[in-house]
């Protein structure tokens, strides 16, 4: 089937983070600026999942929602098929999103006053719940090496204070897309268990690896280190129903899955009937429209990464998954602020800003690439009018 990506929705003024929240965010009008920085699609949800909440509406009823095993056999089916993990469907717990998820594992596994280790620069929303949480941050820097990030384990054993118990792991990373190997996952992992720390996995951007890349679960590389494993998901960032909150986590082992499940009920969570619905639709019906945006969004990236890295000064780290391009503007010489400027009040693209991402992000931006062609297009030619005087 094909699906239509190239034309774009009107999302301002339909309470979308992306548009809505430009002005809170940039201190800008928001109307007429191309936003690149919340990391959500411009693109309808595939029509599988419109069609699974129409069912819903249709039959008028919104009540609570009991016996997930279908929706969790789905999920499990789907990493099966997909990227070859198998596990229990019974070793999955539903959350508000990734990050609700994130604060449930932080209370079941360590104490105010811990500290967290992150490889950054990482998605920022771990920092604002661990910290919120009164944990504390040990930031591990990610090295740039032949154009890509990677982990310094080595570093990291020699940063430890002894005070550290959950291991934060972004798998695909975000920023800069960088797909872990199965060697590399596997280090992590017994990095974690030579430390006695709790891995975290969140293996959100999954499916958004470009065609040829090929995704490792952490269950893969390491399933002799389950017993001190959650991996984190959602099907929100790769079928684009982020506003559905469709969380979960997977916790093989059943003494993790008790902890997990006292903080849960504490917390009276139970899930969200719309949410559960997208989830069994885009894990049972979606292969073909991921198969297509994935296509769509490599391409996006093949074209945004030739004509910013045209831009004297300005570097595109290569990436192998995700939307979300991490791009180095340090040559340059430019504060952040001269660079936001540069680009939002005078460019009129919103990117996220570097530093949002901590430790390495300053210098750089990270572009969203999940705009509709012609949109994107027009982004990039606005940037580079924008840094026309730097040829
Ligand atoms: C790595 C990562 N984890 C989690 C999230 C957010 O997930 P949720 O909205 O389900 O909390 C994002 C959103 O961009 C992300 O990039």
């Amino acid at each position: 089937m094909d699906f239509d990506f190239d034309t774009q929705l009107e999302l301002r003024g339909t309470h979308c983070s992306k548009y809505d929240g430009i002005e809170k965010m940039f201190g800008v009008d928001g109307e007429g600026v191309i936003p690149m920085w919340v990391a959500d699609m411009d693109f309808p949800a595939a029509p599988a999942i419109r069609a699974a909440l129409q069912v819903e509406l249709d039959r008028g009823y919104f009540g609570y929602f009991t016996n997930p095993t279908p929706v969790s056999q789905s999920v499990a089916d789907w990493y099966q098929r997909r990227h070859g993990w198998s596990f229990d469907p019974e070793a999955v717990r539903y959350t508000h999103g990734v990050i609700s998820g994130y604060a449930d594992v932080l209370a079941a596994y360590s104490e105010p006053g811990d500290a967290v280790i992150t490889f950054s620069p990482v998605y920022h929303a771990f920092f604002r719940k661990l910290r919120a949480m009164g944990r504390t941050a040990l930031q591990c820097p990610l090295v740039e090496r032949d154009g890509i990030f990677h982990m310094d384990l080595d570093m990291l054993s020699g940063m430890l204070t002894g005070n550290e118990k959950i291991m934060t792991l972004c798998s695909p990373h975000n920023p800069g897309g960088r797909i872990w190997s199965a060697d590399e996952l596997k280090a992590v992992a017994d990095f974690c268990a030579a430390h006695d720390l709790i891995l975290i996995s969140d293996e959100i951007h999954m499916d958004l690896c470009f065609p040829g890349a090929k995704f490792t679960p952490i269950g893969i590389a390491a399933p002799e280190h389950m017993d001190r494993t959650v991996v984190l998901n959602a099907a929100s960032k790769a079928f684009n129903i982020a506003g559905g909150e469709t969380g979960l986590a997977i916790i093989p082992d059943e003494k993790m899955r008790r902890k997990l499940d006292a903080v849960m009920m504490d917390r009276e969570s139970s899930p969200n009937r719309f949410a559960m619905m997208m989830i069994k639709a885009a894990f049972t019906e979606c292969d073909d429209w991921i198969d297509a945006a994935r296509e769509y969004l490599a391409e996006n990236f093949r074209i945004f990464a030739e004509r910013m890295s045209a831009l004297p000064g300005v570097r595109v780290m290569d990436m192998q998954s995700t939307y979300l391009s991490w791009v180095d503007f340090t040559d340059l010489g430019m504060s952040d602020a001269e660079l936001i400027k540069r680009l939002v009040t005078e460019a009129k693209v919103a990117p996220s800003p570097g530093t949002q991402f901590e430790l390495g992000g300053t210098g750089h931006m990270r572009f969203n690439l999940a705009l509709p062609r012609p949109t994107l297009l027009e982004a990039i030619s606005r940037i580079e009018r924008a840094f026309s005087d730097l040829q």
